[in-house]
């Protein structure tokens, strides 16, 4: 797949005519690529530059995600400012992808001579940055780090556990992390359990989310939805392993064509999973008055769909945590989770692609409520300010 954006502020071949803002010497480079890290910048943003002692911040972003409905949306919604620098990288293969930020964050970092770069999350812009900086002798700073699945055929998971290694401070999101960490031989000083910033900013936003009515009112049938004894049922899918092969997709849509015989559902698409269904022409399955395809959603409307939702159906990690908070149980369309807290003590159940357990989970949602759950340890919507503190108390260290 080709580069969909080339154009940039730091782009490698034209760096005698850079537009680049003046450096703030002493800053933290933020980064940001893809979707669910706008949920995790934002907090860490509003605590860096709130006072008392407020840290001088720097946000990066890469363009891997660029689409109105993928960005631009969770920018003013979740009132993260402007990025200071935009690579626009777009979309790519994995390889050109990580390839293309390092390139472009390269020159950023020389521009900046940064204190630190601080990455959040899994994404391919995540370790590219990362490697950027570690090659360059600049602290990185992970957050969200330790967390494992054990499956190394997850993109993701590769990015985590190189991000790790190369990563000076490690702040966790729940106790697995840690030993997960310490095993793969990080030393335990490095690694501070702080919470989910995830959880801040759904803590932050809960009180403005958009009513499910007001996302679903003109949707054909949408009373079905909202009026129904049943309630209704979230759906999301994006990940490689569910949409890449097309026997594994069709039988996925086609339990979720199942599951809405009995319960409604509501499925906002991701762009490669709409552009994987019309490859594959599996649209049709489904085309049924009881399954409303959208568009993927804001923030605030997805935050008002979950929340009154009866299930979520999900292959996504930041659902599994938000389901878990807000006590609607999640299907994990997984044969593995990284986030084993929402399983222990959330509202979550790993099913994978098992069509029997798909719908056996679903009538006990229907039947007895499904799977009660408590918000784990920290998950309390002040994990940024924890994060600025260990920083605050780390920076006159290093610098
Ligand atoms: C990426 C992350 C994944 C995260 C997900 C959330 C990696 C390896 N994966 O996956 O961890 O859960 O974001 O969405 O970093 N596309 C658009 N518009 C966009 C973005 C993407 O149309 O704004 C389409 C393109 O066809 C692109 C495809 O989606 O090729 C995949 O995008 P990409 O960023 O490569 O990965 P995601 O599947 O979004």
């Amino acid at each position: 797949m080709a580069i969909l954006r080339q154009r940039s502020f730091y782009t490698v071949m034209n760096t005698s005519t850079l537009d680049m803002p003046e450096p703030s010497p002493g800053t933290i480079l933020c980064v940001v690529g893809a979707r669910p890290n706008f949920m995790k910048i934002a907090p860490i943003i509003r605590a860096f530059r709130a006072g008392p002692e407020p840290i001088d911040v720097r946000l990066v972003h890469t363009g891997q995600h660029y689409d109105a409905e993928m960005n631009d949306a969770f920018f003013s919604q979740l009132q993260i400012p402007r990025p200071d620098i935009e690579l626009e990288v777009g979309s790519a293969s994995h390889a050109v992808q990580t390839a293309e930020v390092m390139k472009r964050f390269e020159p950023v970092v020389d521009a900046e001579s940064p204190r630190a770069v601080l990455v959040v999350g899994d994404v391919n812009s995540t370790i590219a940055c990362a490697l950027v900086a570690a090659k360059k002798n600049i602290p990185v700073i992970h957050v969200e780090a330790g967390l494992r699945s054990f499956d190394r055929a997850m993109p993701e998971e590769v990015n985590r556990v190189l991000t790790d290694q190369i990563s000076t401070l490690l702040f966790t999101t729940e106790p697995a992390a840690r030993q997960n960490l310490l095993r793969e031989g990080v030393d335990d000083g490095q690694i501070h359990f702080v919470g989910n910033v995830m959880i801040d900013t759904l803590q932050h936003c809960l009180e403005q989310s958009i009513p499910a009515a007001e996302t679903l009112a003109g949707q054909p049938g949408c009373e079905l939805f909202l009026g129904g004894e049943s309630g209704y049922c979230v759906l999301t899918l994006h990940r490689p392993s569910n949409v890449d092969e097309p026997e594994v997709f069709r039988s996925i849509l086609d339990t979720v064509r199942t599951v809405s015989e009995s319960i409604p559902v509501v499925f906002p698409v991701h762009p490669r999973t709409r552009n994987r269904m019309a490859e594959l022409g599996l649209q049709g399955i489904l085309e049924s008055d009881r399954i409303a395809c959208l568009q993927p959603l804001g923030y605030l409307e997805m935050l008002g769909l979950i929340s009154g939702a009866r299930l979520v159906m999900t292959d996504s990690g930041g659902l599994q945590e938000e389901t878990t908070v807000v006590g609607v149980p999640c299907i994990t369309l997984r044969e593995n989770t990284e986030r084993p807290v929402t399983v222990d003590q959330g509202t979550n159940t790993i099913v994978g692609q098992d069509r029997a357990q798909i719908i056996a989970v679903m009538h006990d949602v229907l039947q007895n409520g499904g799977k009660r759950g408590r918000v784990p340890e920290l998950w309390d919507g002040k994990a940024a300010e924890r994060i600025k503190q260990i920083l605050n108390d780390w920076l006159p260290q290093v610098n």
